[in-house]
């Protein structure tokens, strides 16, 4: 069965608030605990992070070897594309910014200065830090023009993860502000190279040199907005070609950055396995032929290039053609030419065990994702259990909880549903589309479809809840849950 985005009118009628059902039969909480980082060893020897390909690294200021101080500035940019120039934002000026890179346990301290005529702050996408410190601005001010605001977490998990603003961020990041963060793990295995794949799309009006208004369209508040360009790591996917190497085993770190373009990856010419996703590296890596990858969503690929040749990453993308039917049209994201060598070497995968295992959940919540017509704005707002930018949290819950969320999608567009804070598993129900092993954060539901995720609730504070589709989250699919500190 294929995911569907369903492009019907957005039903209205659809009002009824569900309450959220718990299930008191459940037997006690096997909560774990939250797990701490491993302690530094300090006779360990001392760990060189792998070289990345694809965007520059944050220099780290700071000769402690277990902290990493860099500096990030938000500001405007001039852009090019297809040799129009746009403007833009960026991080030190780069579009997307420098990749924030750290080894598991390091603590990080990020001083983000604010030169936009706006207030901004920075979310760490997927990393389990102190709400304090997660870009939330229900909680924290706003950076405001002209501020300095200093970030302080500790590195918790191995992975790949983002980065971007939690204010205006339909704007902002289509804009241009976005980075990675690559948390390494000394467990890892060595690759020939690690490349870091920032997929994005951007819509531009290349004729007038702009950026066509936000929220202009009726589609761009029915489904988000997509781009009519497919940008690699801030460039045009199409235009560049990288090499490679026959024989080589690569490490690919994919971060789907869109503002609402779900992608569905294939590779041409070369293998792959999955050895990662949102919540680090994977106990059991496998194969697949096609990855849904939906916005905010991570995968780290092993990718083996058993002939030279050319080689192709495809982006198989949905489009709508003149009859309004859904078609699929392929891009290439990422060419290589692969030069003669010798055959693959294999790649032994250590041991990894994930940071949270599975557990049983104690607790159903419902949460059902919606739209509907208001007299205010833009005549629509997404809703969460009813509620547009609900003002309470949807739920309480006790540190250490697991949870079953149930994840109903009441109208025809998609909603990738994204928990700060946290990681979940998905629960298979036998879709390609819900068979996606390892830790979460970001889960795609499809239109009128139901998607169910255990969730480990082991980092207290007040986290943001909202579609990731940035477009939903500004109308109003925005909302918070609260984790309560166990008693210590
Ligand atoms: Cu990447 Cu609250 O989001
Ligand atoms: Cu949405």
């Amino acid at each position: 069965m294929r995911r569907t985005m369903i492009l019907v009118p957005l039903a209205l009628t659809f009002l009824l608030v569900t309450a959220c059902s718990s299930d008191p039969a459940a037997p006690a909480a096997d909560a774990g605990t939250a797990d701490s980082a491993p302690s530094p060893d300090s006779s360990a020897p001392a760990f060189e992070l792998p070289a990345l390909w694809g965007a520059p690294v944050l220099a780290d200021s700071d000769d402690a070897p277990d902290v990493v101080s860099v500096k990030l500035v938000a500001e405007k940019t001039k852009w090019t594309l297809d040799g129009v120039e746009y403007d833009m934002l960026g991080y030190n000026g780069k579009l997307p910014g420098p990749i924030l890179q750290a080894k598991v346990g390091d603590e990080i301290v990020v001083e983000l200065t604010n030169k936009l005529d706006e207030p901004t702050t920075i979310h760490w996408h997927g990393l389990r830090i102190s709400d304090q410190m997660d870009g939330n601005p229900r909680i924290q001010n706003p950076v405001k023009p002209g501020e300095t605001f200093t970030y302080r977490f500790r590195a918790r998990e191995a992975g790949t993860y983002w980065y971007h603003p939690h204010v205006n961020s339909n704007q902002q990041v289509e804009r241009g502000l976005y980075g990675a963060i690559v948390i390494h793990s000394p467990d890892a295995p060595r690759y020939d190279r690690e490349r870091v794949l920032l997929l994005d799309d951007v819509l531009v009006d290349d004729k007038n040199g702009v950026l066509p208004p936000f929220l202009g369209s009726h589609p761009e508040i029915m489904h988000g907005r997509w781009g009519n360009r497919l940008l690699t790591n801030g460039q045009a996917s199409s235009r560049v070609t990288h090499t490679a190497k026959q024989g080589n085993v690569e490490r690919w770190r994919i971060v789907n950055t869109a503002n609402a373009r779900t992608m569905e990856l294939e590779i041409k010419g070369a293998t792959f396995r999955v050895i990662g996703t949102d919540g680090g590296p994977l106990e059991k890596p496998y194969t697949t032929t096609r990855l849904l990858v939906p916005v905010g969503q991570r995968y780290d690929l092993e990718v083996s290039f058993e002939q030279a040749g050319k080689v192709e990453l495809i982006s198989v993308t949905q489009s709508v053609d003149a009859n309004n039917q859904l078609v699929e049209v392929p891009y290439a994201v990422l060419s290589l030419d692969v030069a003669a060598g010798e055959a693959p070497r294999a790649v032994e995968w250590p041991a990894f065990t994930p940071p949270i295992g599975e557990r049983q959940a104690t607790r159903t919540v419902t949460v059902e994702l919606n739209g509907q017509q208001v007299s205010t704005g833009v005549g629509i707002a997404w809703t969460m259990n009813g509620q547009a930018n609900a003002k309470d949290p949807l739920f309480t819950f006790d540190e250490g909880e697991t949870v079953r969320i149930k994840l109903i999608n009441k109208a025809g567009p998609e909603h990738p549903f994204h928990l700060h804070g946290q990681f979940f598993r998905i629960v298979s129900d036998g879709n390609p589309w819900t068979d996606q092993p390892g830790l979460k954060d970001t889960v795609l539901v499809p239109g009128l479809s139901t998607v169910e995720i255990i969730a480990y609730l082991d980092n207290p504070g007040r986290w943001m809840a909202h579609c990731h589709i940035l477009a939903h989250a500004e109308l109003g699919m925005m909302s918070e849950m609260v984790v309560k500190p166990a008693q210590k």
